[in-house]
């Protein structure tokens, strides 16, 4: 079942019901100001950092579901509805969500009323703006009263949801003609406040909470909606809002409309007061003015509108597949610049407290990114670099605001160095950029630590390949990927993290996952000391790699599939000995995507071990058998019931690393079979049962152990979107960036008669077709350039502003 369609046209989706089955989201905003908008208009916004400069309050955990948000009172009579439908509720005659990429419109119809709320965060400035339209469709005069309505966070979201001793008495706000300032904290050491405008004079406002909405009441009844209009209270203390009221009447035929803003104003110190008491509005005023009629708030629109067609079309896929173009021209590309933006840190399931950046996480994201705008994944390598420890281990998060590691969780997770490798190559690849290297980027935010990039890279491989355990295999720390697999934890007592309780490492607990990481990225590692002619170094860390090749296919290796790991009492996990978690996913896909086996089978038989004791409908379980009982010496991968999250759930993210397995061994049949299965665009059909947004990935979808197999959650914020992308766009579609230009190795299915498809790399434009004629799945026969034949797939880098026309012949 679905509860709307994809327009494509006009890249987006149009929701047309607004009870779907979980809130439906949006994020707005690209670079430093960012709202969450739920396709009813729940969310919030923050500058830079959901934790530490949060603008509006959400609760999460509420019900009913979704409550706060950007709200639009239509008082009609004695009607009271909502243009996105949410909090009253009221039945509306028509509804329908657009979201868009920046942007979303959404609109309400009843009793001839209708209503369009536009929301957007232009380019270059901090704050949201709606633009409210509200038209008499039917023959009579009607008078109508409008009221915009968002709660205040106090700034600091974990405070803000825990220190009411303090909180309740802090509020402040200023009003000014048609403008309320939230002010709070900014007497004392904030430097920043927020104000919400409306380009029109009010006929009342509120700050107030508890005027507004009533102190037993809820945002589903204001009682100054339902009752006589806004108090004209201001807030001090208890929770500041911002409502205004705006009485208009409407002739049969006419349209109204009103620009709002919400911004998010910084001052510097010495200018930080207009007179004792009242802050300075001038940057405020000067924000206001520049959007102040419909002509600015189309030209913002617009400018967003041609900022992402010009970031997408650095990737166009034609082919005869409809959801497979929209996956890759539109949404995919979308979701990978919001977990670029975001990480980890504020989703519907991520409260935005919790994780800020994480060094892995970042660093994947890069791969699904790096094409986009290659000059901010620069700077966050840098960035994330400087959270590196001079052993080359990494604080395992830092905060977007401060960009400092977070010492509550501290470093240990022993996959992390070699992802910071992974990330540096992508961005290598993609720009040829090789300056990246000798930049000097602090250890541990220290400055006095500081060292090249490139001496970080050294110290990421080195790290792993000096922490290693009884088998000779890279110990595992806290965790890796798997962030579940808490091998030395040990915990027993309720509310201890997993992560990071017991001690951060163990002498015998071994990763095989690691190990093919370290193969596989280990080898990105030589070829960049060899193009830095580092011949010597890239040798040795060959001969390292192929040791540790030696060891996997060894002590690595169960008989049909590659094992996990060894615990702390050197036992086997992932092998047939176990009993529950006999067989993983992580191991093959990365290990087959580092080549292990790839000559003497054992890749092969692993992919045949996934597809027959892994896979299902709705995509690849994580492990088999699930746990279904504790286990203390394996973490909180057995504390989730079993099909849930990382204890046989099918985690999305890495589905795609069999995608590129079995693209690495050409079978582009099975690859394509992978890819489809959780491809958001391609299971719309069953939105009841996957429930989160059919436009985008979700990080897990409930395995075939649990109570709801095929549920999803955790939308949005996931390596999904990253590994998806590469899978499609570098393992199916073949487009690959190397070191040393533009690789095209296509892996498709063999029903597929070819694609044509647009790419930017390094300043030029390939247009590639790509034919298929004997109906083969993998294989480049001959590769014609400009009408040259090219020996070999690698087209070497051409100057930045010409077209390359590529025609490819598979067979
Ligand atoms: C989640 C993981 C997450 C970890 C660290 C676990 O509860 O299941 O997905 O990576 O916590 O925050
Ligand atoms: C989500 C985390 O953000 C990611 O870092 C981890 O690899 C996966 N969960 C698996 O545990």
């Amino acid at each position: 079942m679905k509860y709307g369609f994809f327009d494509d046209a006009s890249r987006e989706y149009v929701i047309t019901t607004p009870r779907t089955p979980l809130p439906w989201i949006n994020y707005l905003g690209c670079e430093s100001f960012f709202t969450l908008l739920s396709n009813t208009g729940g969310g919030y916004s923050f500058y830079r950092d959901a934790r530490l400069r949060r603008l509006t309050r959400y609760r999460y955990n509420n019900c009913p579901l979704d409550q706060e948000g950007f709200r639009i009172y239509i008082k009609d009579g004695c009607n009271v509805w909502n243009p996105g439908w949410q909090p009253v509720q009221a039945e509306l005659d028509r509804y329908c969500c657009r979201h868009g990429l920046g942007y979303t419109v959404i609109e309400g119809e009843r009793d001839g009323i209708a209503a369009r709320q536009e929301f957007m965060v232009p380019r270059g400035d901090n704050c949201l703006l709606i633009r409210f339209t509200v038209s008499n469709g039917g023959d009579e005069t009607r008078p109508l009263s409008v009221f915009p309505y968002l709660e205040f966070c106090l700034w600091d979201a974990m405070d803000d949801s825990s220190n009411f001793q303090r909180n309740y008495s802090t509020g402040e706000v200023e009003v000014t003609a048609s403008a309320i300032y939230h002010k709070t904290e900014y007497r004392e050491r904030r430097d920043h406040y927020a104000v919400f405008w409306a380009n029109r004079p009010v006929d009342g406002f509120d700050t107030s909470r508890e005027a507004f909405i009533g102190t037993y009441s809820s945002p589903a009844h204001p009682e100054a909606v339902f009752g006589s209009g806004c108090t004209g209270s201001v807030a001090h203390g208890w929770q500041p809002i911002a409502a205004q009221q705006f009485d208009l009447v409407l002739q049969p035929g006419e349209s109204r409309s009103i620009l709002f803003g919400l911004g998010y104003i910084e001052n510097p110190e010495e200018e930080k007061w207009e007179s004792p008491g009242i802050i300075n509005k001038s940057r405020a005023e000067a924000l206001m003015a520049k959007y102040a009629d419909d002509t600015a708030f189309d030209a913002a629109l617009q400018d967003l509108r041609t900022y992402w067609e010009d970031l997408l079309s650095g990737f166009q896929v034609s082919s005869e597949l409809e959801s497979l173009d929209r996956m890759v021209n539109i949404w995919n590309q979308y979701q990978c610049m919001v977990t670029f933006n975001m990480s980890r840190s504020a989703s519907y399931f991520e409260s935005g407290i919790g994780r800020g950046m994480g060094f892995r996480d970042s660093c994947q994201d890069l791969l699904g990114f790096v094409h986009m705008i290659p000059e901010r994944a620069r700077e966050r390598i840098l960035d994330i670099a400087a959270t590196q420890f001079p052993d080359g281990s990494a604080y395992h998060q830092y905060q977007p605001l401060t960009k400092k590691g977070n010492a509550d969780i501290g470093s240990g997770f022993n996959d992390d160095p070699l992802w910071l490798i992974a990330g540096t190559d992508a961005y290598l690849r993609e720009t040829g950029d090789w300056s990246i290297l000798d930049e000097i980027v602090p250890f541990d935010n220290d400055p006095d630590l500081a060292r090249s990039l490139m001496e970080h890279l050294r110290r990421s491989f080195n790290y792993t390949r000096t922490h290693l355990g009884p088998n000779g295999l890279p110990l595992i720390g806290r965790a890796d990927w798997n962030d579940c697999l808490n091998l030395n934890c040990f915990s027993a007592h309720p509310g201890e993290s997993f992560q990071v309780s017991g001690p951060s490492d163990g002498p015998v607990a071994e990763s095989v996952f690691i190990a093919g990481m370290f193969v596989k990225y280990g080898r990105a590692w030589a070829d960049i000391c060899r193009h830095r002619e580092l011949e010597d170094e890239a040798a040795e860390a060959e001969e390292a790699i192929a040791g540790m090749e030696a060891i996997v296919l060894d002590a690595g290796w169960d008989g049909a599939w590659f094992r996990r790991a060894y615990d702390a009492f050197g036992h086997v996990v992932g092998g047939k000995e176990c009993e529950e978690g006999r067989i993983f996913l992580e191991p093959q896909g990365m290990c087959v995507m580092a080549g292990i086996g790839k000559e003497s089978g054992q890749a092969e038989q692993a992919l045949a071990s996934v597809q027959e004791y892994l896979d299902t409908p709705f995509g690849i379980v994580l492990h088999q058998p699930a746990y279904t009982r504790y286990h203390l010496e394996l973490g909180e991968i057995s504390s989730y019931p079993p099909g849930y999250k990382e204890n046989a759930g099918i985690f999305c993210h890495i589905n795609p690393w069999i995608v590129c397995a079995e693209a690495e061994l050409g079978h582009g049949d099975r690859a394509f079979e992978v890819y489809r299965k959780t491809a958001p665009a391609f299971i719309e059909d069953i939105s009841e049962i996957h429930r989160t947004e059919p436009y985008v990935y979700s990080q897990m979808i409930a395995g075939k152990d649990a109570v709801s197999f095929g549920e999803a959650k955790n939308s949005w914020l996931t390596g999904t979107a990253a590994w998806s992308f590469l899978g499609v766009s570098q393992a199916i579609l073949g487009v690959k960036p190397t070191l040393d230009g533009l690789q095209i190795d296509p892996c498709i299915p063999a029903s597929v008669s070819g694609f044509t498809l647009s790419r930017r790399y390094r300043g030029a434009r390939y247009e590639i077709t790509v034919e298929n004629p004997d109906g083969v799945q993998h294989g480049v026969k001959e590769m014609l350039v400009d009408g040259c034949p090219l020996a070999g797939n690698v087209i070497p880098v051409r100057d930045a502003g010409s077209t390359v026309q590529v025609r490819v012949i598979m067979g």
